[in-house]
């Protein structure tokens, strides 16, 4: 009997070995489920990043005024992405081709401002730019990533900030935190630029073999 338990025990411990080894292949009817979950899941995020964003923004400027509001999107954004960032174990920002914040920028032909292009090239074939968003897998560093981008529009309320008659006295606030600004001349409608979420597949997998993937109803 305690031969046999040794034996079952030792069998056991080989077949979860070999599982271990195994977490980052899954089949295909797996990988699809997965990663629809991890749409739904990563559309609920940054929808909680501009939704938030969006408040603390409108109620800045009805209350003090765009100058003022300068301070809550320099302050508040990063604020807001850091905390879901670290709530959802995964890197969110906002990049845009034509940048206010340095770290907003992307590299001319990286891979980040090749997706920013077809965004704008989906909305001229005719997509709806407030749900043209994409997610693939890249390569950083040796490692394998899921990367989500959604596009983010340019609303009217945009346009103080960013459009193209743009406050003086603002502006000159605006270029006196950031110098090297690009992102004015906005028309409504136009991309602004997109969210980015980037998560490592293999802890992806992780989480979702263990069920820990937010399940996110649409
Ligand atoms: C009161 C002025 C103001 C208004 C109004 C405003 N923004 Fe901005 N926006 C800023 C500032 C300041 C930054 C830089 C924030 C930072 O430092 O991260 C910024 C940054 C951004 C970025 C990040 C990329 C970049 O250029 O650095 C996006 C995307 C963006 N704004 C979109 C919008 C959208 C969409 C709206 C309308 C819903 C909007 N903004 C309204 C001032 C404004």
């Amino acid at each position: 009997m305690t031969r046999f338990l040794i034996i079952t025990g030792f069998f056991l411990l080989t077949i979860s070995s070999v599982n271990a080894t195994e977490t980052t292949t899954l089949n295909t009817a797996e990988q699809q489920a997965l990663e629809s979950q991890l749409v739904a899941h990563y559309r609920d995020t940054v929808k909680k990043f501009g939704g938030t964003l969006l408040k603390e923004l409108q109620s800045s400027l009805q209350q003090d005024g765009a100058i003022s509001t300068i301070a809550v999107c320099n302050e508040k954004a990063p604020q807001i992405a850091k905390i879901l960032a670290e709530e959802n174990n995964l890197s969110l920002k906002r990049i845009s081709l034509k940048n206010r914040n340095a770290h907003n920028g992307v590299l001319t032909d990286s891979q980040e401002a090749t997706v920013l292009q077809s965004f704008v090239e989906r909305q001229a074939k005719g997509e709806d730019l407030s749900k043209v968003e994409q997610l693939t897998k890249i390569e950083k560093d040796g490692q394998t990533y899921y990367q989500f981008m959604k596009a983010i529009p340019t609303g009217a309320v945009c346009l103080t900030c960013h459009g193209e008659k743009v406050d003086a006295v603002l502006y000159d606030k605006i270029k006196a935190y950031y110098p090297d600004d690009k992102a004015i001349g906005f028309k409504e409608g136009e991309l602004r630029g997109a969210f980015l979420i980037t998560q490592p597949v293999s802890q992806v997998i992780e989480l979702y073999k263990q069920g820990k993937l937010p399940a996110v109803t649409p």
